[in-house]
């Protein structure tokens, strides 16, 4: 018997980690600091509050960039890290972590990897398609659906995947995500205001806006730089700057959803059309994000009720359910064997 069973949604913003002992899901930043090159400073949130604050000898990093594993001393190091935080890994435990699927075999590997070098004796180590943890964790019937769209909206990426009969269909890892809203932001505002701001600060702008709401003439202050004088000052920044500036990445996605289903076969797109298409990710969370889905694809759209722990969730029921563990498979079966 394994001692405790942990499921890990390991994100390019947040690390999202079920707890079985505790039935418990508890949520990190994946961000480290860095004093002087080598030593750590600050890990998760801690180091996230850094971001943009720390002296010249401190770097805050994102150990994963475009749900993959970048850095893989310094992830290794984070999730140790948080352990000693007191979030606990009990040793000789089992772990069920979700991957992005349209991602190479070697890049997939790493996670498992990660996991079996960072944590104290992993008993065991199995993979479960984040989109599928992504259905499971919406409550839909993986095994008999005949055709779901599911759209996470996360940090780094967006993951588009259409699922029937149980398995993947067709999968798509974008590399736009939220980061690339707020680096879209922050130009916006740089061009038209001659203002530069931080990408928290554009974080923080896109978050209280949102999509497709009323208010279209609001206006929200923040700090920056005044580029004209050098001076650092507070200024007043629109709704439709924000909304203009999130507009081609937006449209890009669309594109990309709508690319997807002209290739999958009619069947399930007919499926599909009857389903509705999912939001799941952080980025979900938008006010207005699933109306301007919808609009644009011409096809009924959902959201996750807690989207960024949607395929965490889906792990959580995964690991509870002997029917749901065959979702889950081991990297050591047939296929991966060779990889050891
Ligand atoms: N209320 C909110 N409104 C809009 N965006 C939000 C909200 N809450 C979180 N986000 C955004 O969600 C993103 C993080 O989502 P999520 O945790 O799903 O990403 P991730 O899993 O770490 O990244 P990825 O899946 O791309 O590797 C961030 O860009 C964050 O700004
Ligand atoms: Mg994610």
């Amino acid at each position: 018997m394994a001692r405790n069973v942990y499921g890990l949604d390991l994100g390019s913003y947040e690390i999202k980690v079920y707890d079985k002992k505790k039935d418990t899901i508890w949520k990190e930043k994946d961000v480290i600091a860095l004093k002087d090159v080598r030593e750590i400073f600050a890990v998760g949130d801690d180091a996230y509050e850094m971001y943009e604050k720390a002296p010249s000898n401190i770097e805050v990093v994102f150990p994963m960039k475009e749900g993959v594993i970048a850095h893989f001393n310094n992830m290794q190091f984070l999730l140790q890290n948080l352990l000693k935080k007191g979030r606990q890994f009990a040793r000789g435990s089992e772990y069920v972590i979700a991957v992005p699927t349209d991602v190479t075999e070697v890049q997939k590997k790493a996670f498992f990897d990660l996991v079996i070098h960072s944590t104290a004796k992993a008993k065991e180590v199995n993979i479960v398609e984040r989109s599928i943890a992504d259905a499971v964790g919406l409550n839909l019937d993986v095994k008999n659906t005949k055709g779901v769209f599911i759209v996470n909206f996360g940090g780094d990426t967006t993951e588009l995947s259409v699922i029937a009969g149980g398995g993947m269909v067709m999968n798509r890892l974008l590399k736009i995500g939220g980061s690339t809203f707020d680096q879209s932001v922050v130009n916006l505002v740089r061009h038209s205001h001659d203002f530069l701001i931080g990408i928290h600060t554009a974080e923080v702008l896109r978050k209280s806006f949102g999509i497709f709401t009323s208010d279209a003439e609001s206006m929200l202050t923040v700090a920056g730089r005044d580029l004209i004088t050098g001076v650092p000052m507070r200024k007043a920044i629109s709704i439709s700057l924000v909304r203009a500036a999130m507009k081609d990445p937006l449209l890009e996605c669309v594109r990309a959803i709508n690319s997807l289903l002209d290739r999958t076969p009619p069947e399930v797109r007919k499926a599909i059309h009857e389903n509705g298409i999912f939001l799941t990710g952080g980025v979900a969370n938008t006010a207005g994000l699933e109306t301007y889905v919808e609009e644009m694809v011409g096809i009924t759209t959902r959201t996750a009720l807690e989207p960024d722990i949607c395929a965490v969730s889906g792990l959580k029921k995964i690991i509870q359910s002997k029917d749901l563990r065959k979702l889950a498979y081991s990297m050591l079966d047939e296929n991966y064997r060779w990889m050891r």
